[in-house]
């Protein structure tokens, strides 16, 4: 099928490129042309896991990349739209690339298409880009409005679009469901993990993936629901780590036994700094707009935010807990990015704490695997950049943890004590049990457990903590 997705971001890339893996030909559009040159000579804008493999395949073949929007509107059988849905000021989505985009579509509707809304939307947002469409002169049966709402994680995202829990198709007719059903057919038939070049899927993965059909607007709000669901999840465990430090329990012990529960489940229940990145702080703040708007009061939401910045302030206060005074101190960084595998720094809570470190006056040497390039536009030379996270470590007051890149839960902890000034080490991620830090000879902070000290070490050296 001729497919158009417009938007090369995040979303809209992986799509077109996995898109075209399945075998159909895409056009990705952006009205970005330094992007579009970037794409066309082979460069590949974010740091994603089997992306670079798809782009190399399909690159000039069955993916191209235009800047006209009306024309790969005019050629495409469905559009799908993955524009970016800021947050304005007032914390609902910035809905206007999404209506320019509509606009411009009507222009080049002559045969049936489907327009599809990828990236995450408000509940009533279909029926407006229905309204705007046909407001610019469209007959209403030259086209649908569908919604296939994309739950792909940053640095999983092509593993994760095309070995999905779910696809999900949201239209209000059987017309527009049978051409998204076409589109996703190599998977839901189980052809496309049989080739022998098929992208390989995680251990876990559904195959064939099931489909869920549900109204348009059912669609809409499953995807907030759902990303509101999981950013709960996160507070609500951060929220137990804090009662745990109280209470002298061990936060990954209580995940242990909640997350059995199969009703639970263990995953989304890693305690740390809190969540960031371009989607939980900005979906969660819309789909309580969206709620507000139409009447109710979800105050549930509000509370979620609430924690997830209280756990920035708390990780800070542990900092001063364990090295008193920060001005003058030298920390060392591991982590930049949101999360790991990414090299995203949007709404990153690493970020933020270098932020608050650095107006406190500390000296910090950083190191990410991937985000560093990017911090370095927002943190410019206030920060010293390290090769390594020993690099990072080396001569430091204490290091912190920052992002849950697997690498730096497998650090020598050996050379890594030799390298610091002090042996102290605190954890926003749970990547090290208590017990073996201890044992190595590190003073280790770590969340919603208590802070342990080397073995032997005097009691007046443990800052009065229980150890
Ligand atoms: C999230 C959702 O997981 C995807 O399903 C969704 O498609 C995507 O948003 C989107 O709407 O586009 P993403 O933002 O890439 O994906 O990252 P996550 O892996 O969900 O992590 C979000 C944040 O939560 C990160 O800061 C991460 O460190 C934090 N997190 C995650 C925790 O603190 N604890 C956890 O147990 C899991």
């Amino acid at each position: 099928m001729r497919i158009a997705v417009v938007g090369s971001g995040y979303v809209g890339l992986v799509a077109g490129a996995c898109f075209a893996d399945l075998g159909h030909e895409v056009v990705l559009v952006d009205n970005d042309q330094d992007k579009l040159a970037a794409l066309r000579n082979g460069q590949v804008p974010i740091h994603e896991k089997f992306l670079p493999e798809l782009l190399g395949r399909h690159r000039g073949k069955r993916l191209t990349f235009s800047d006209d929007l009306k024309e790969a509107a005019r050629l495409s059988s469905a559009v799908f739209v993955a524009v970016g849905t800021p947050p304005t000021e007032k914390g609902d989505a910035d809905l206007s690339y999404v209506e320019s985009v509509a606009r411009e579509i009507s222009g080049g509707i002559e045969d049936y298409k489907v327009v599809i809304e990828k990236s995450t939307v408000p509940v009533y947002t279909s029926e407006w880009v229905r309204k705007i469409i046909l407001r610019n002169g469209t007959e209403a049966e030259a086209f649908d409005v569908a919604s296939n709402p994309e739950f792909l994680r940053e640095g999983t995202a092509v593993t994760d679009f095309l070995f999905p829990d779910r696809i999900l198709i949201g239209c209000d007719n059987e017309r527009a469901a049978a051409v998204l059903r076409e589109i996703y057919e190599p998977m839901t038939s189980g052809d496309y993990y049989r080739r022998s070049d098929a992208i390989p899927g995680p251990d876990r993965a559904r195959i064939p993936p099931p489909i869920i059909v549900t109204s348009t607007k059912s669609a809409e709000l499953i995807k907030h629901a759902s990303n509101a669901f999981l950013a709960m999840k996160i507070s609500f465990i951060n929220a137990v780590a804090s009662v745990c430090e109280s209470v002298g329990a061990d936060v990954n012990q209580v995940v242990h036994g909640v997350g059995s529960d199969s009703r639970i489940g263990p995953r989304f229940l890693n305690p740390g700094i809190g969540y960031g990145g371009s989607c939980f702080p900005k979906d969660v703040m819309a789909f309580r707009a969206v709620a507000r708007e139409s009447g109710h009061d979800f105050r549930l939401l509000d509370e979620v935010m609430r924690i997830n910045e209280e756990q920035r302030q708390r990780f800070l206060r542990k900092i001063h807990s364990a090295l008193w005074t920060l001005r003058g101190k030298q920390l060392g960084v591991l982590g930049l990015a949101f999360k790991g595998g990414t090299d995203d720094i949007r709404e990153s809570p690493a970020i933020f704490l270098v932020q608050a470190l650095l107006q406190e006056g500390s000296k910090i040497t950083a190191y990410d695997p991937a985000a560093m390039e990017r911090a370095r536009e927002v943190l410019g030379n206030r920060v010293a950049f390290a090769e390594s996270s020993y690099e990072a470590a080396r001569g430091a007051d204490a290091l912190l943890i920052l992002t849950e890149w697997e690498e730096f839960a497998n650090l020598d902890l050996n050379r890594l004590r030799q390298e610091l000034r002090y042996p102290i080490v605190i954890d926003g991620r749970n990547l090290y049990d208590p017990e073996v830090m201890s044992a190595q000879g590190f003073t280790y902070y770590s969340v919603g457990r208590a802070a342990c000290h080397p073995d032997g070490v005097p009691a007046a050296l443990k800052n009065g903590k229980k150890v």
